[in-house]
């Protein structure tokens, strides 16, 4: 055990006085006598639960777990709560809000006389919202994952949240009627836990283990299985032995386990979100990271994983063909194995005997799925800071293309006209969005995966290049070109483009270019004036003013980095 004097939640419980008094007494009224609380370790559990987030709407059952573990292993817990994100019902949209919970998170962890956090992360903000605000305190901390939900259900198929997508084009083009949408629906989600394919919340949980902040198996065990609840005492145990030998977030995220996440997630085909988070992390941290690493160091790592969007199983069969340290252990040739971890082993120890059980779903690096993975970085006259795209859910023949674009100026310009039966568009066209990146929406809504126009998906037509500067969801798939920045209301190059612009994409040479002129640029911009709604209050307001573009993970410029764990002054 700790020694007492060195624990940060002694400068409050081991105080005499009136301060002591104070800080004891209040905890008494929950049951919690003295002993408990002077020389163990106290644990905060922090916890996202939400019956407004549905994907985390199990994680008391998973706090109790973690609390017996904590308990069990000599530490104290002590839960708290945190806003929580639930991607499906908050408006405008969940984004908008991933750095307010971050600061809630930083505070209440900073705040409070905690010596260890348990991070219960699961719809897709929640886990770098708390990642992200745990870095900027830096106390030993791990993450429990809540899971991904059993694989849904329709007509004896397997479905998951990227069939959403799907059934929506197919009703707007007449191939599927309202009630069968109806039996869908009724079947995608059929226990607790997060989307079942490797959408956002997947990728995080992947990605939490990839950089060594979880105990091993935490991404792909399914919500309901009961090795979710062990894991979960587990890494209760595991959080109060961090304390004891003051293993940090900064001794577990250094560059080269960011890296390893990064060739992880293109083995995995995660989300192109994953970017934008895995930035604001290392920017919290202060492990100096760019857009271009995530090309880099996922440009020879193939798809060994195959999950859909961009494979065909689920995150259920994930877990039963050995999880992600089978895709680990496929990948230790790549991976930097001496990172230290969570559970104090390295990841070469964590890793080196996982085995893959089922070879149609975890492949190996000879006999890939696809070749292509990862996230390629685009660069050019129209995303001057750069854009992502994320080829293995693109149409390869799409992947060197140039068409006249089609240009929405906005969300809601998008929705007037993209079914109107006049509208000039082919399938070789190129639909453009804009204003809908951080400042301009505001929020960086994941709309970017735009639906194909009516009249287009009448014919069949199932893709086509599109350009804009938010985020799609990571159940999404396409030629989609994202987080092109600057964005279109920060003045970027996007927002004077212009509709019969010939635009070329080469995924292949890295490019994305408009035919237009320096000197036209220039004329354009000169005439160019912001057109997105502008906050006059609260928080959305300070979001407008400090937000960084998408290449920069889209944190507030003054949250960046770490304020530390020490409070600043001391009130009683
Ligand atoms: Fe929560 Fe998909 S809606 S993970």
């Amino acid at each position: 055990m700790k020694q007492e004097n060195s624990l940060r939640s002694s400068n409050w419980f081991a105080r005499g006085g009136k301060d002591g008094f104070i800080y004891r007494a209040w905890l008494k009224k929950q049951g919690i006598p003295s002993h408990e609380l002077e020389g163990k370790p106290i644990i905060g559990i922090c916890n996202t639960w939400s019956e407004l987030t549905p994907c985390n709407s199990h994680f008391r059952e998973l706090a109790e777990a973690v609390k017996r573990g904590v308990l069990e292993a000599g530490g104290y817990p002590l839960e708290f709560p945190v806003m929580s994100l639930g991607e499906t019902l908050i408006k405008p949209t969940a984004m908008l809000y991933r750095n307010l919970v971050s600061m809630d998170v930083e505070e209440s962890i900073r705040a409070n006389p905690l010596d260890g956090v348990v991070l219960l992360c699961g719809c897709d903000k929640t886990t770098p919202a708390l990642v992200m605000g745990a870095c900027s305190v830096n106390i030993p901390t791990i993450v429990v994952s809540g899971g991904a939900m059993l694989t849904g259900r329709h007509r004896g198929h397997s479905i998951g949240t990227s069939d959403i997508w799907r059934f929506s084009e197919d009703v707007r083009a007449g191939r599927m009627s309202n009630e069968e949408l109806a039996m869908a629906e009724a079947g995608m989600c059929r226990s607790d836990g997060h989307c079942a394919v490797m959408g956002t919340a997947s990728t995080m949980a992947c990605m939490v283990e990839s950089l060594g902040l979880s105990l091993p198996q935490n991404a792909a065990i399914p919500a309901p299985d009961a090795a979710r609840k062990v894991l979960s005492q587990l890494s209760g145990n595991e959080i109060v032995k961090m304390v004891c030998e003051n293993r940090r977030l900064s001794d577990i995220l250094t560059r080269e386990s960011f890296e390893n996440a990064i060739r992880v997630n293109a083995a995995i085909g995660g989300s192109t979100n994953f970017v934008i988070h895995l930035l604001a992390i290392a920017g919290r941290i202060g492990i100096e990271l760019n857009l271009q690493d995530m090309d880099t160091f996922s440009a020879n790592i193939p798809l060994i994983a195959n999950l859909q969007p961009s494979g065909s199983y689920f995150m259920e069969d994930l877990y039963y063909a050995g999880g992600l340290p089978a895709v680990m252990n496929a990948l230790l040739q790549h991976l930097h194995t001496d990172c230290m971890t969570a559970n104090g082993k390295t990841i070469g120890a964590n890793y080196a005997d996982a085995v893959s059980y089922n070879k149609e779903v975890i492949s190996t690096l000879e006999d890939p799925f696809n070749a292509v993975s990862g996230i390629v970085v685009l660069k050019g006259n129209i995303c001057e800071d750069g854009a992502v795209i994320k080829p293995s859910a693109a149409s390869p023949h799409l992947m060197q293309h140039t068409g006249k674009a089609v240009v929405f100026e906005d969300i809601d310009d998008y929705k007037k006209r993209i079914d109107d039966p006049a509208l000039e568009v082919d399938e070789n066209s190129i639909l453009v969005l804009k204003n809908v990146g951080p400042k301009g929406y505001p929020g960086m809504p994941e709309v970017g995966n735009l639906g194909l126009p009516a009249k287009l998906l009448a014919r069949g037509i199932t893709d086509m290049v599109r350009i804009s500067d938010g985020r799609m969801s990571g159940t999404g798939f396409g030629t989609v070109v994202l987080h092109v920045s600057p964005e279109a209301a920060a003045g970027g190059n996007l927002a004077i483009i212009q509709e019969g612009d010939v635009i070329t994409l080469d995924v292949h040479q890295r490019r994305l270019y408009a035919d237009i002129t320096p000197e036209e640029i220039a004329r354009r911009k000169a005439a160019w004036k912001p057109v997105y709604p502008q906050s006059t209050r609260g928080y959305v307001q300070l979001y407008q003013q400090h937000v960084e573009q998408a290449h920069l993970g889209a944190d507030l410029d003054f949250l960046k980095g770490s304020s530390g764990s020490q409070v600043t002054r001391d009130s009683h």
